[in-house]
């Protein structure tokens, strides 16, 4: 984007993976990096945007001039995303965790007797759905994330409906998508972006940072697109 082209703008970004507790010293989490979305975050900073990036626990560190809230679990991402808004673009790129615990237990579960625990899991709230739903104070631009192993577009589609975003990036997380290094953790991205009108772009496989260049170029051309209109 050229330069200042979200000055004056708020961006929120989610990253990372969310971590449930089982007990003090075990949890239920997923492989995510936080590379794409502190990426992402990265680049709208570049281009003059306040940035706010809500990221559950990453071992990379947070870029210049954003404001991090650093959050464990999914209701405490949410509740930082709520805190955070209104914002004009949300890009939702945490890979949150479906389900909790039903209990967290507050002291450690021993291995002694009675066999391995029954952990009964519970849904999380989805952050995602929640905001591209909301009626007052909705951003003019949602954007998702789908990690997906099989029928990559068809299912981002699907899920892009489902969610209500407008705009869904699909990335094929499958051992055999032919990204170098795995997207899972590595520095490539091969993305699809599904927009409200089922239209799909391909981009080539190029670095993570090369992917948020060009999605928060997108988005704002969506955006001026979006205050002609
Ligand atoms: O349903 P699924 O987890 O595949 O959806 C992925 C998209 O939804 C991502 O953009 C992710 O950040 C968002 N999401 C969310 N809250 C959840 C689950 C997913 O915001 N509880």
């Amino acid at each position: 984007p050229r330069d200042g082209a979200l000055a004056g703008r708020h961006v929120l970004v989610t990253s990372g993976p969310t971590h449930e507790p089982i007990d003090p010293v075990r949890y239920i989490a997923n492989r995510s990096s936080g590379r794409q979305g502190h990426a992402i975050a990265a680049a709208a900073a570049r281009a003059g945007a306040r940035v706010t990036l809500v990221s559950g626990p990453v071992g990379i560190p947070a870029p210049p001039g954003v404001d991090l809230v650093p959050v464990e679990t999914a209701r405490q991402m949410q509740a930082a995303v709520d805190a955070a808004l209104p914002a004009d673009i949300a890009i939702f790129a945490a890979a949150v965790a479906d389900w909790r615990t039903d209990r967290d237990a507050a002291r450690k579960i021993k291995k002694v007797g009675g066999g391995p625990p029954a952990l009964a899991l519970v849904e999380n709230p989805d952050i995602l759905a929640t905001v591209a739903a909301m009626r007052a104070g909705r951003p003019a631009l949602v954007v998702g994330f789908a990690a997906e192993t099989h029928d990559v577009i068809a299912l981002a589609r699907a899920k892009r409906a489902r969610k209500g975003c407008d705009l869904m990036i699909a990335n094929d997380v499958s051992a055999g998508s032919g990204v170098a290094g795995g997207v899972m953790g590595g520095a490539r991205n091969a993305v699809h972006l599904i927009d409200a009108g089922d239209a799909v772009i391909s981009w080539p496989e190029m670095d993570k940072d090369m992917v948020a260049e060009r999605l928060i170029a997108e988005c704002v051309t969506r955006l001026e697109g979006l205050s002609e209109a």
